[in-house]
């Protein structure tokens, strides 16, 4: 059985999850208005995988009685000024998703939640991850030059995500 504080932090979470879905969709329509097929592809998955995040946590609030309580997704912005302000900012909000996370795990710590600390250690790790491929392309982003005509091997790579 869940906390009601414990239930309502994880809703927020899942809406937070949805959101991030939600942006990087709006990324990836950004990407392809701008005729960067690879870096549209590499970010319509990472919407997926958002999606899935949420999803992970939706099933582990109903698998422990809980109550799933959905609220709006804030609407994202649809405009960025390159490749590399998108890539900036998908490192920026994987930070503060993070930080997100770790509130949780402490939440559950105070709580003394074992089974909803034990599910937040996926997302512990997947963070590590998360933001160690945001840095990667923001890195390359800023090697080749941050202009459409220089990222054409770099949008290939994006391309092969699978
Ligand atoms: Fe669900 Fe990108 O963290």
């Amino acid at each position: 059985m869940l906390s009601k504080t414990m239930e309502d932090a994880l809703n927020r979470q899942i809406n937070r999850e949805l959101y991030s879905s939600y942006l990087y969709l709006a990324m990836s329509a950004y990407f392809k208005a701008a005729n960067l097929d690879g870096f549209a592809h590499w970010m319509r998955l990472q919407a997926e995988e958002e999606k899935v995040h949420g999803m992970k946590i939706y099933d582990y609030v109903i698998a422990r009685g809980g109550k799933v309580m959905l609220q709006a997704i804030e609407a994202p912005k649809a405009k960025w000024a390159s490749a590399g302000k998108v890539f900036e900012e998908v490192y920026t909000h994987e930070q503060k998703v993070t930080g997100m996370i770790n509130t949780l795990v402490e939440l559950a710590m105070k709580e003394k939640d074992h089974a909803t600390f034990e599910m937040l250690q996926w997302f512990v790790r997947e963070q590590v991850e998360e933001e160690e491929n945001a840095s990667a392309i923001l890195v390359k982003i800023r090697m080749v030059g941050d202009v459409p005509g220089h990222l054409f091997c770099l949008d290939h790579e994006l391309g092969e995500r699978k």
